[in-house]
Formats: C-alpha cells, structure tokens, sequence
C-alpha cells in the first residue's frame, strides 16, 4: 500500500518576507502519516511550513507555496495508491511578488489576487478508478450539506468533514472530532479524540481494520 498525503498550511509570498497563509498546525496530516506507517505502508507525506518532525518511516517533501504542493503530489500521484488531502491550501495568491523587501511607499492598499491551483480537484481528473481519494473539509457552518458536496465536486471517495468553530478541536488542537461520507452517504462521526486516535478510525473506516 502506497498513500500520499498532504499536509499543513501553504504560503503565497508577497515579497521574501510577507506571506498569505493560515493556521493550519500539520496536526491531522501527520497523525494519519504516523498511523499509515504503522499498518507498514509507503508513505510520502508533502507538508507546508510546520514545526512537527516527520513521523518514523514517512518520507517528507517539504513545499511552500499550492504550487509547490501540486508539483510534489502531481509527480507521486500515479505512483500511489490513496492520496489523502488534508492541507489547509491557500486558494489565492498575490498576482504579483517583489523579489525585494516591499518597502511602504511601494505598498498598494489593496492586493490584486489570482486563484492557486485545486490540488484534489486536478489529481482528481487524473485518477485512476483503483486509486482512493479522501479530502478533508474544515468548515465554519453547514458542514452536513458542504462536506458532501465538496466530495462530489473534488472527485472524491470519502471527505472527512468538521466543523473548525468548535471549541477544543479543529486546525490548531490537538484533539479532533470528524464525519466522514463515502459515495453512498453519511458513514459515522468519531471524537472528540486526540488526533492519533481519530486517524486510526480514519484508516479503519475506510481501508479496514489494521
Ligand atoms: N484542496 C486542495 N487544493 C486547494 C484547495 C483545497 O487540494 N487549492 C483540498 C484540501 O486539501 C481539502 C479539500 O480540498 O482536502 C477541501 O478544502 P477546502 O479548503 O475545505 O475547500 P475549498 O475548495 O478551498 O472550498 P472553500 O474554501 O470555498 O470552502
């Protein structure tokens, strides 16, 4: 069993020193890296800027920006056998970056943007009907209907949806509380858990019991 995964958050420079990114901890990436290479799988794990060690026996491929991230999992795509996405990426980045310091004269007020690359939704059109795609969706609200739908529209087999406003769980915790959906609906809820433990659940509801 060969599984990519993608983890953490991405950042969109505006100059060598200022960034778009969010608050994404790598958390929920790196557990399920962690728990796949327990059960003896491959594991490439293509992570953004975190402060988490790759976990033993997962291969790291550090990237910064969604377009780094697309060109590391574009290339170990085919080679795998589940891409599992759960990097908080960017969905925009400035038009344009300065390859210098942006000094305060130089500083529009308003930030001209242009959309990144959809790294699920791509891989998703290049799939082959043997690979399994799972996406994560961190939602504010109307997880019940968004989730799903984020699973239709990303080509994908399974989504893990929760619901980020919670307290004491979500982007930056260590602990987790998911729902996932298949194809055919809603499969279950688990947590609130520690992250390790919600992904083993993850693994075992939808590649079976280690
Ligand atoms: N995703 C991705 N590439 C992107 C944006 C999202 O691979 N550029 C993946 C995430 O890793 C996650 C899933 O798509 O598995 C859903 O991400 P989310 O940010 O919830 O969805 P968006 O498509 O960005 O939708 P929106 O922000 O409008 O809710």
């Amino acid at each position: 069993m060969r599984v990519l995964i993608s983890a953490g958050p991405t950042r969109e420079h505006l100059d060598p020193v200022r960034y778009l990114s969010n608050g994404s901890s790598g958390k929920m990436g790196y557990a399920l890296a962690a728990a796949a290479a327990q059960r003896g799988w491959e594991v490439n794990l293509v992570s953004g800027p975190v402060t988490l060690e790759a976990p033993a026996g997962v291969t790291l491929t550090a990237v910064v920006s969604a377009q780094e991230m697309y060109d590391a999992c574009r290339s170990r795509f085919s080679a795998c056998d589940a891409f599992i996405a759960v990097a908080a990426v960017a969905d925009f980045r400035p038009k344009f970056r300065f390859d210098h310091k942006e000094t305060k004269a130089e500083t529009d007020s308003v930030l001209e943007l242009e959309p990144t690359v959809d790294i699920l939704k791509s891989l998703g059109q290049q799939r082959r009907d043997s690979q399994v795609l799972v996406g994560f969706a961190a939602e504010t609200g109307d997880l019940e209907q968004k989730a799903p739908a984020k699973l239709i529209a990303k080509g994908c087999d399974w989504i893990v949806g929760n619901d980020i406003s919670a307290p004491g769980v979500g982007m930056e915790a260590d602990a987790n509380f998911v729902t996932l959906w298949n194809r055919a609906g809603r499969v279950g809820s688990f947590g609130p858990m520690p992250k390790s433990e919600i992904a083993d659940w993850l693994l075992d509801q939808i590649f079976g019991q280690a």
